[in-house]
């Protein structure tokens, strides 16, 4: 069969058009259901303060202050504390020292009356993402339901329509410099096979240049609100900007900004010329500037992996955005022999690009992964898994083309090229003229076809990774890296929570927190138990009583989980003279 014969390619195409269309919508549904679905959980997590939720004191407090798990940046309003009339009984002015990072403190005014009282909380972790919370607790007795104060002063669900529109913003950034710096790059590389008109890639690049621009002041404004918790006053509320621009997530945009103001005075010039060029680096260089690459370890393999990642997805992206102009361009002036050669370079670059993201990719997951049970329980995981069903249809159309199409075209070229014109060598009759010319136009369109597809797909990938970057990692929410952290049910008492901190082998502390089926410290100070046991390695059961810290809360120091491997921690607590509720948790503890 001809090469190029139309049908078997055309149809194949169409198949496989299809395939990725249905692969996109369903990556797109997995990403609104991530994004919906799962809240943007953070790095810092409260471990304690002055007051516990539920804890009732009998003098009221002067101050009140929060110990994180991390350094935290508080913005001015980020500790409030609401009467149960609803009216915020703080003085105002946040503040933090020097010496105690991980603390926010807040002054109350003086002589509180009895009653109960609620905290709001709304911090940013080490790498920039937005943590908040609430509690209550009381002065000399209850009064009223705490569950509706909180509701009244605090709506966890209420930073999520902001949440979205910070993720879509950071897609659109993504989008932007990847675009841009990638096609600057690519025109630069392939200046001779290039020699057209570079008009329309200069537009698009302007024009990717623009929104990153225009995407660094969304994403700032954003992330104040985020931070601010005040919805449209947190937009403007000034010093909450200066810290949010202070913060690794302004410095980011900031040197974006700068980046996509160098790309459009240097494409003033040529759009493959130094100062473009160095602008396209500079917006790389910002996405490295915040996010996970900041707090996951080994330091040096995640910044290298998230450099050469971002780069060479860059030249991925851009590459194949400058191949599709090029190849209509080509189409229409009728040049397969400029075209082929293209093809050929393209390819070259294609697969350059693919093993380096791809490998890149790997370390990335790894160091934010580690094992695979936080890929399966964590939002991060699935929303990896998603971010990978869309890379297999990139994968696949790129190997088609490297199989299939690109060899046809190169052998067209080789034919071409003997024939000595830059023209198909006309040999038959009419009718084999008419063939080779449908032929021919057949594997354009596919080749043109497949391009945007695969630029497409890029597109869904970057969006399953603006979701990404937004979540715990994997590690992290698995206990994997950090502290292990589970709620379970307690039958016959109502929950468990339960903290293994800092999670490896070793000396621990382990806090339980007993509660009411909604949440609430139970009121209970003795018969708690728990016993801990390693079945595989036959060690245990260790019977400990844990000490009484707080209403409901216990906690056990020591050093009884010095092995790693799955552990058992049965709980156990005296319901009334003759019963006992209990109930396991199994945890890895790490080496
Ligand atoms: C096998 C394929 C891939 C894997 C396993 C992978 C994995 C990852 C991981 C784990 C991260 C780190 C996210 C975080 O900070 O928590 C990441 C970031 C990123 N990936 Fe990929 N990725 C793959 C393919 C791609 C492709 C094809 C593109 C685009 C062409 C891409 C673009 C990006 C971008 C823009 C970032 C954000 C970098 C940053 O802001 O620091 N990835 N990827």
């Amino acid at each position: 069969m001809h090469p190029l014969s139309p049908s078997p390619l055309t149809s194949r195409a169409h198949g496989l058009a299809a395939l990725v269309r249905l692969a996109g919508a369903g990556v797109l549904a997995c990403l609104v259901m991530v994004v919906l679905a799962t809240p943007a959980s953070a790095h810092a997590v409260l471990e304690g303060g002055s007051v516990f939720d539920g804890q009732v004191l009998d003098t009221p407090p002067e101050e009140l202050f929060l110990d994180f798990n991390e350094a935290v940046v508080s913005p001015r309003g980020g500790l409030r504390i609401f009467g149960s009339d609803g009216e915020r009984v703080d003085e105002g002015g946040t503040f933090q020292t020097d010496d105690a990072p991980d603390i926010v403190r807040v002054a109350l005014q003086p002589d509180l009356a009895d009653g109960t009282y609620a905290v709001t909380y709304r911090v940013t972790s080490a790498d920039g993402h937005p943590v908040n919370g609430a509690f209550v607790f009381s002065v000399g007795a209850e009064s009223g339901s705490g569950d509706q104060l909180l509701g009244q002063v605090f709506s966890s669900g209420a930073d999520r329509p902001w949440a979205v529109l910070a993720a879509i913003v950071r897609w659109v950034t993504y989008a932007g410099v990847l675009l841009a710096a990638g096609a600057v790059a690519t025109v630069a590389w392939m200046r001779e096979q290039l020699d057209g008109d570079d008009q329309p890639v200069t537009r698009v690049v302007r024009r990717a240049g623009v929104a990153v621009l225009v995407t660094a002041v969304l994403g700032v404004l954003l992330q104040n609100v985020l931070v601010g918790g005040d919805g449209l006053a947190s937009l403007v509320d000034a010093s909450g900007l200066q810290s949010t621009i202070t913060s690794f997530v302004g410095i980011s945009a900031i040197v974006r900004a700068v980046g996509s103001v160098l790309l459009l005075v240097g494409l003033r010039r040529a759009l493959s010329g130094p100062v473009a060029l160095a602008g396209g680096v500079v917006m790389l260089t910002s996405l490295l500037l915040e996010g996970h690459t900041l707090t996951t370890g080994p330091a040096a393999v995640v910044w290298g992996a998230s450099a050469v990642h971002v780069a060479t997805a860059a030249l991925w992206f851009g590459g194949l955005v400058v191949m599709a102009m090029e190849l209509r361009r080509r189409r229409r002036s009728d040049d397969p022999v400029g075209a082929g050669r293209l093809v050929a370079r393209f390819s070259s670059l294609f697969t350059l690009s693919v093993v380096a993201v791809v490998l890149a990719g790997a370390a990335l997951s790894w160091a934010e992964v580690r094992a695979l049970r936080a890929l399966t329980s964590t939002g991060y995981g699935w929303a990896l898994i998603a971010k990978l069903v869309a890379v297999l249809p990139l994968l696949a159309l790129g190997t088609w083309n490297n199989r299939k199409l690109i060899p046809a075209l190169t052998a067209r070229r080789r034919r071409s090229a003997r024939g000595g014109s830059g023209q198909p060598v006309i040999a038959g009759g009419s009718d084999e003229v008419a063939d080779r010319a449908a032929a021919r136009d057949a594997a354009w369109a596919t080749l043109t076809k497949t391009v945007r597809i695969e630029a497409l797909v890029v597109v869904l990938v970057l969006a399953a990774t603006s979701v990404l970057v937004a979540l715990q990692p994997a590690a992290e929410a698995a206990g994997i890296t950090g502290a292990f952290s589970t709620n379970q049910e307690f039958e016959g008492l109502g929950q468990l929570s339960i903290t293994v901190d800092p999670n490896r082998a070793g000396a621990n502390e382990i806090h339980i927190y007993l509660l009411s089926e909604v949440g609430r410290p139970l009121d209970i100070d003795e018969g708690v138990t728990m016993t801990l046991s390693q079945p595989e390695l036959d060690i245990g059961p260790l019977v400990r009583t844990p000490t009484l810290s707080g209403r409901g809360h216990f906690v056990l120091q020591g050093p009884e989980l010095s092995v790693p491997g799955r552990w058992e921690i049965t709980t156990e607590v005296a319901t009334s003279r003759f019963d006992v509720a209990s109930t396991v948790t199994e945890i890895t503890v790490n080496p």
